[in-house]
């Protein structure tokens, strides 16, 4: 069933952190007649900066955790909708140390859907393509939204077991739902653990940037804000208890991003290390996006990779400030896992 929806006052979870943040200054931007109220427990990957000198009447931050169940009750009343970002986001955090992303993932999830449930609100579940496993390099295929779930990290497997409880909700108590997988996301505020911060910054630093494996894992890139804008389009007419692809047909291997990043910095080709590979590392990931580009009409507008990869790098290189304080644990981290 199709819904016109427009919202006026909705629950963001996880504002604070890389895509979430992106997406409270694009409804700011975006969508005037429209009040955030950000859930966010500020764990190491999130920074209030990333909403800082947002209006104070269009943007609230509230700091807690989505699992506390008295908490959902106090703010969710009077809102029409909950977008839910939060999470415990990074692959190799989930390898080392699971026990977080099993919490905030599943039990967050399955704790804000109960106060969806309370409150008659609406509910859109912001998810990742790697639900559905990964996909040979040869393969011709792409991901589709009917696919069979195929996790293959701690870190997958949760977000795979929050999605199956959307649709269980949806299915059983009729919770008004929604859900998107989308690919790899690049752009500000992404945290330096990942891949293209972790490198840029490495370079800034004087440090070697650090490839995994044999570097030919392949990855679907997509802007943020493209990221963003699919999110907004499914929350107001996408329709109820369905499931969209949310991609920009960006696919790229490690190591070619690798190489542009070095380019772009002015070094040398093979100015990196190669180190441990990622256990039960993903070979690819491959978005077909027909359904949400025909259903709802949405287009990837950042579809230059190079333009947007400068633009990056010229928002890190401007923001050492913000991404300093992060840089030299996350290091020692990886330095311990010989990555
Ligand atoms: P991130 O790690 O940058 O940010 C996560 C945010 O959630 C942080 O602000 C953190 O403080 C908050 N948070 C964590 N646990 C919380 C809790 N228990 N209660 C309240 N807040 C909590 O993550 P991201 O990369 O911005 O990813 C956001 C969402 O998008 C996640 O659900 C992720 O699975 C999904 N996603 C990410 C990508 C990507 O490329 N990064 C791609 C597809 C989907
Ligand atoms: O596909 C969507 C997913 O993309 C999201 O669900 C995740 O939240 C997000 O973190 C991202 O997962 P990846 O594991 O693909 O992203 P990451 O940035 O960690 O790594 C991208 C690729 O780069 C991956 O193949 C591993 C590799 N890598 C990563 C790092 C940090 C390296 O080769 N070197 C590195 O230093």
């Amino acid at each position: 069933m199709s819904e016109a929806f427009e919202p006026h006052n909705i629950i963001v979870t996880g504002g604070c952190g890389f895509i979430g943040s992106n997406f409270v200054h694009y409804v700011v931007n975006n969508h005037l007649g429209v009040h955030v109220t950000v859930l966010d427990k500020l764990t190491y990957a999130g920074n209030p900066r990333n909403i800082e000198g947002l209006p104070s009447d269009r943007v609230e931050l509230v700091v807690g955790d989505i699992c506390d169940a008295d908490l959902l009750d106090r703010i969710v009343p009077g809102h029409d909708a909950i977008v839910h970002y939060a999470a415990e986001s990074h692959n190799d955090n989930s390898i080392a140390d699971p026990s977080p992303f099993l919490r905030t993932n599943v039990e967050g999830t399955f704790c804000l859907l109960e106060a969806c449930r309370r409150h008659g609100v609406r509910y859109h579940h912001v998810s990742t393509d790697e639900v559905y496993g990964d996909l040979a390099l040869d393969e011709p295929r792409r991901f589709q939204p009917d696919d069979p779930y195929r996790p293959s990290s701690p870190y997958s497997s949760t977000k795979a077991s929050s999605d199956l409880l959307v649709r269980a909700w949806h299915r059983t108590y009729d919770l008004r739902t929604t859900i998107s997988n989308c690919s790899n996301n690049y752009g500000p505020y992404q945290h330096v653990e990942k891949f293209i911060p972790r490198q840029i910054t490495n370079i800034l630093c004087g440090i070697r940037p650090k490839l995994y494996g044999d570097g030919k894992n392949v990855r679907d890139w997509i802007h943020t804000e493209d990221h963003s804008r699919a999110v907004w389009d499914i929350l107001t007419k996408g329709r109820i208890g369905e499931t969209y692809l949310i991609g920009a047909n960006g696919e790229r291997s490690n190591i070619d991003v690798l190489h542009a990043i070095l380019e772009r910095m002015g070094k040398d080709p093979d100015d990196f290390d190669w180190v441990r590979d990622r256990p039960g590392h993903d070979r690819r990931y491959a978005i077909d996006p027909t359904k949400l580009e025909t259903e709802l009409g949405w287009k990837p507008v950042h579809t230059d990779f190079s333009e947007g990869l400068d633009q990056t790098i010229a928002w890190y290189r401007e923001h050492e400030d913000w991404w300093r304080p992060a840089k030299e644990a996350t290091e020692a981290k990886y330095a311990k896992q010989g990555q």
